[in-house]
């Protein structure tokens, strides 16, 4: 039989297992009137005060008062949390969890383990004995402690040696393949692997999984650069290669610097000039730019000053732009790239090469279009003045006439004649396609919400005990001991992650509490993060604990009904103060019940 989440393989545990039938190999009881009895297996004593109730399907020990089902025994007895408790009993009764969120988590985390091998093995390849990859990379100056930081590898010459050693690893050969570390020769079927003769950069997402590599041939193979295929655990476009390292830095500078290369990364890095990331071997993405908006609302693209790299750069300006950020265009002539520029010259002449040569997108696109049509030369300059009004209409009107001014003097036209240009349509371009919505909103529609089966009300409570943590962070270490709050696997994981901060003491910057969510969890912190509150933030949070702690209360007293039936001939105070705790229950429920009113 399956389920598909928690909540209702644990309903199915308690409908199907017959708590006497559990408990007995773990416990010797013994039947005692309408019940079982034993000694308790969670305190110290001679005269048995365990007491086990066929007929409730529960627990309870009039000597230490631990009570409850099945899954709370098995939890207490193994020491368990709830969904590990639930996993143990559904295996042992055959019920299959199939949890999609589960599923997801657990498979990805195969395919990096088995990626987090590979790397290794590169990494020790190329720091344990002499080897090409090393003294090529020594070559290019790059330093041990480098090395280190990026993980940096050697992949040898051999056609089996990383699929031979991952193989006797027991990693399985349809994930190798899967990952593009190996292929499968149609001939033999044998395993060979893809990358040989290459220094190996691991390519590490923000949550520090190896998740596919870049390799650089030292042995002039036609392709200079090989990149994994894309997998279930890697997205090119969904990736900045170094932001794993670089992100507080770039955090802190309050702005990235954009390269094109791998080498320019670990270059810069190396150098000094760490607020640093490169697309990976592809044009800029919109989930990239996204990404990158998590940490800094600046970018500064620094490509090479060839032809493809201008290329990338307007490519790259409108996708930043589109994303939100502010973007800068910086040029590095000397040396042909920024690695080259700062092995040449050092981290502090490249800021000042930053400081003297970034330009805002729209003045590198001005100065391209400039460059292509002389606006002194009577025939190019309506070319030109058109072209700078395709740049101008795109910006809001405020930032437009910021620009129009300068664009209408280098073209030698009146400002108003620009302006009506830039009012009428463009003649230059088709019209411009639906805008693109950003990459954040596209996961939102792709990966379809999870459905809350927990009660409504349960969820709504939720989400709103997340949304109070994540505006008043002094709330969070009030929420100890409410664990039962989150009800779904989004909630429970993203509490997870708020008791990481909480006990790192980090912030709960949204920012710190997205970076280490996944999936689902993302999608469902993003929708909280929407919502919006009103009202005193207090009095919302003492309403909220308020609630957990009434149904608490009521969940108690039921329990506490259970026990007293099944305290047949128990001692009298046991029973009495049993009585005494539901009676005061009780009355705290009315008390609530009046206040409302
Ligand atoms: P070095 O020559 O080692 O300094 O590399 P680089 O980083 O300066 O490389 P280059 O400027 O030639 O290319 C920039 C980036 O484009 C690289 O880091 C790769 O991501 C990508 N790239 C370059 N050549 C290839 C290639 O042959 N195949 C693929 N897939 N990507 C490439
Ligand atoms: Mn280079």
């Amino acid at each position: 039989m399956t389920v598909t989440s928690l909540g209702s393989a644990a309903e199915e545990i308690r409908s199907r297992c017959n708590i006497v039938d559990v408990v007995s190999p773990l416990v010797s009881i013994k039947r005692a009137g309408s019940n079982y009895k034993g000694c308790c297996p969670f305190h110290k004593e001679k005269t048995p005060s365990f007491v086990v109730s066929e007929k409730k399907q529960i627990f309870t020990c009039f000597g230490c008062g631990k009570s409850g089902d099945v899954i709370t025994f098995i939890r207490e007895y193994y020491n368990l949390s709830f969904p590990d408790a639930v996993r143990r009993l559904a295996a042992q009764y055959g019920i299959e969890i199939d949890d999609a969120y589960d599923r997801q988590t657990k498979k990805k985390e195969v395919y990096y383990d088995v990626n987090k091998s590979a790397a290794r093995f590169f990494f020790d390849a190329f720091t344990k004995q002499a080897n090409p990859g090393y003294d090529y990379m020594k070559g290019r100056g790059i330093q041990p402690e480098t090395v280190k930081k990026f993980g940096i590898g050697y992949a040898d010459e051999g056609w089996q040696t990383l699929s031979d050693y991952l193989k006797s690893q027991g990693k399985q050969e349809e994930i190798l393949v899967e990952l593009g570390l190996s292929s499968k020769s149609s001939k033999d079927g044998r395993l060979y692997d893809k990358f040989r003769g290459r220094v190996m950069f691991p390519i590490i997402n923000t949550m520090g999984k190896v998740i596919g590599f870049g390799g650089r041939t030292i042995i002039g193979d036609a392709a200079k650069y090989l990149n994994s295929q894309e997998s279930y655990v890697f997205e090119k476009k969904r990736n900045l290669y170094g932001l794993n390292l670089s992100k507080e830095e770039i955090q802190s500078a309050g702005y990235a610097i954009l390269v094109e290369g791998y080498m320019d990364v670990i270059g810069l890095y190396q150098g000094g000039v760490r607020n640093v990331c490169a697309a990976l071997g592809t044009a800029l993405t919109p989930e990239q730019a996204a990404l990158l908006k998590r940490y800094t609302k600046k970018a500064v693209l620094c490509l090479d000053s060839d032809a493809a790299g201008i290329k990338a750069a307007i490519r790259g300006c409108d996708v930043l732009r589109d994303a939100g950020l502010d973007v800068r265009v910086m040029h590095v002539d000397d040396g042909k790239d920024p690695d080259e520029y700062i092995k040449k010259h050092g981290a502090d002449e490249f800021r000042a090469l930053l400081e003297k040569t970034a330009q805002t997108d729209v003045d590198f696109k001005i100065g391209l279009i400039r460059r292509k049509y002389d606006p002194e030369d009577l025939t190019q300059a309506l070319q030109f003045l058109r072209a700078c009004a395709d740049v101008l209409r795109k910006l809001s009107p405020v930032e437009a006439d910021l620009y129009i001014p300068k664009v209408a003097k280098i073209g030698g036209i009146s400002e108003g004649a620009l302006r009506r240009e830039i009012e009428t349509p463009s003649k230059n371009v088709p019209a411009s396609p639906p805008p693109r919505r950003n990459a954040e909103e596209d996961a939102q529609t792709r990966e379809s919400s999870p459905v809350p089966e927990p009660d409504e009300s349960l969820v709504m409570l939720e989400r709103m005990l997340i949304k109070l943590c994540m505006q008043r962070g002094d709330l969070w270490p009030e929420m100890k001991g409410y664990e039962e709050a989150f009800v779904t696997a989004q909630g429970y994981r993203i509490s997870e992650v708020l008791g990481e901060l909480y006990r790192e003491n980090t912030d709960f910057d949204p920012k710190a509490v997205r970076e280490r969510l996944e999936d689902e969890a993302l999608v469902y912190f993003d929708r909280i993060q929407e919502e919006v509150l009103t009202g005193d933030e207090d009095e919302a949070f003492r309403d909220c604990v308020d609630k957990l702690d009434r149904r608490r209360a009521e969940k108690r007293i039921r329990q506490i009904i259970d026990i007293l039936e099944m305290a047949e001939g128990e001692d009298e105070s046991v029973v009495t103060g049993l009585m005494r705790e539901l009676a005061d229950l009780q009355k705290y429920i009315k008390q609530g019940e009046r206040k409302k009113e």
